[in-house]
């Protein structure tokens, strides 16, 4: 019996890795520590939230000295980081929160661990989840692998980056054991519609413009949610201590081409005149410091540990609208109150 600590398990990623470990481990206890910002939702785990293995604490990892309780409180054997604050475009407007809770708030972790491990780290394992942002943008050509240097160009990697260095470091210099995997953008049920694809599915749904950044022409490789939190689930089973992982969906989409098959899809679904959903296309101002291009080379997930993405973009992408037709109650709380004023702050040229 394992006690299995999984932060930001209320958001968009972490709610999917929760509910995967809950069926998965059924004899393990799951401990999800989130504080709930905007993008936390526990009604994103309300299908499981009784199951007998599962307990929730509203915690803040800024919180040092909470945190040292509910360690204290749980001993757990593995951690699972996934809080963090997620959103480019927000770090762009507001740097400090990013550093706050995705450097400060990772390293008050791993002391927490440090701390309740003390005696041993035998059978431990600290494992961060991170984005392939912290590599920076790609030319026309390349893949990022394990072995890219790190270049991060936007407040959010910067902050990720430096997560990434701090759990690195305590490995080397404490013998933390951990193992960290980065990923490129994922999509599906339960995104905050801040990130491109349900931001773009709402808007169609709302007859609101769709606005896209510069020329459209960025490229960015997508996985299904459920293919990461699977990723995850064979990281912490398989994986070597110390290394890390690049996780992808051999899946590079255009900006631009990805939204015209998302206006085609949903006018399709919406029973509405091919073209309509299209028409809502503007092009607005670009994104400062805007990467260019993500792609993952995800051979040494396939080579080593054996895993491989289950969706194509055409299969996950019906999955993901689906969801967001079938759940517009769970689309309209998310929408209302501080959401609209983030919108209007955004999107306000
Ligand atoms: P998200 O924004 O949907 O969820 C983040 C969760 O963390 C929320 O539940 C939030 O309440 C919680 N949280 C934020 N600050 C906290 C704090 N101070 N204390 C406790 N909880 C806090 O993010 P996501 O998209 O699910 O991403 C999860 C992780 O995966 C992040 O670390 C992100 O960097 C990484 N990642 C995301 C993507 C992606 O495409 N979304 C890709 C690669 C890696
Ligand atoms: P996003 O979902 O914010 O993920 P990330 O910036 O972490 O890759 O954005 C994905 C791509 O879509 C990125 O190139 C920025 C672009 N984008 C738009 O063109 N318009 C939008 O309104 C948003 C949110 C993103």
């Amino acid at each position: 019996m394992k006690t299995i600590l999984i932060t930001g398990g209320a958001g968009f990623i972490g709610s999917h890795v929760v509910r995967l470990f809950l069926k998965k481990y059924p004899n393990n206890t799951i401990v999800n520590i989130d504080c709930l910002t905007y993008a936390g939702n526990l009604e994103n785990l309300s299908d499981i939230d009784d199951l007998p293995n599962y307990i929730f604490e509203k915690t803040d990892i800024r919180d040092a000295i909470s945190l040292d309780e509910l360690f204290e409180k749980y001993n757990p054997d593995t951690v699972i980081h996934l809080a963090a604050e997620s959103h480019v475009d927000r770090s762009i407007t507001n740097p400090m929160e990013f550093v706050e809770t995705n450097v400060v708030g990772t390293v008050n972790l791993l002391n927490s661990a440090r701390n309740n491990w003390r005696e041993s780290f035998e059978d431990k394992l600290f494992y961060h989840v991170s984005t392939d942002e912290v590599f920076g943008a790609l030319g026309q050509t390349g893949l990022f692998t394990e072995e890219t240097p790190y270049s991060p160009n936007s407040p959010y990697s910067a902050s990720k980056a430096a997560s990434d260095h701090f759990v690195r470091a305590y490995h080397e210099t404490y013998g933390m054991p951990i193992v960290i995997s980065n990923c490129s953008n994922n999509y599906g049920p339960n995104q905050f519609p801040e990130k491109l694809i349900p931001l773009m599915i709402s808007n169609i749904l709302n007859g609101k413009k769709l606005p896209v950044y510069g020329d459209g022409k960025y490229t960015r490789d997508w996985l299904y949610v459920e293919d990461h939190a699977l990723a995850i689930e064979t990281v912490y089973r398989k994986g070597t201590i110390g290394e890390t992982y690049c996780i992808g969906g051999w899946n590079e989409l255009q900006n631009i081409v990805l939204i015209n098959q998302l206006c085609d899809l949903m006018d399709n679904k919406l029973k509405l005149e091919l073209g309509t959903s299209k028409k809502l296309i503007t092009f607005v101002k670009d994104r400062p410091g805007h990467d260019k291009r993500y792609a993952i080379d995800a051979r040494k997930m396939e080579k080593e540990l054996g895993w491989k993405p289950k969706e194509s973009f055409k299969s996950g992408i019906k999955k993901t609208i689906d969801w967001y037709l079938d759940n517009e109650a769970w689309l309209k709380n998310i929408t209302s109150g501080a959401y609209q004023d983030y919108y209007s702050s955004q999107y306000k040229k």
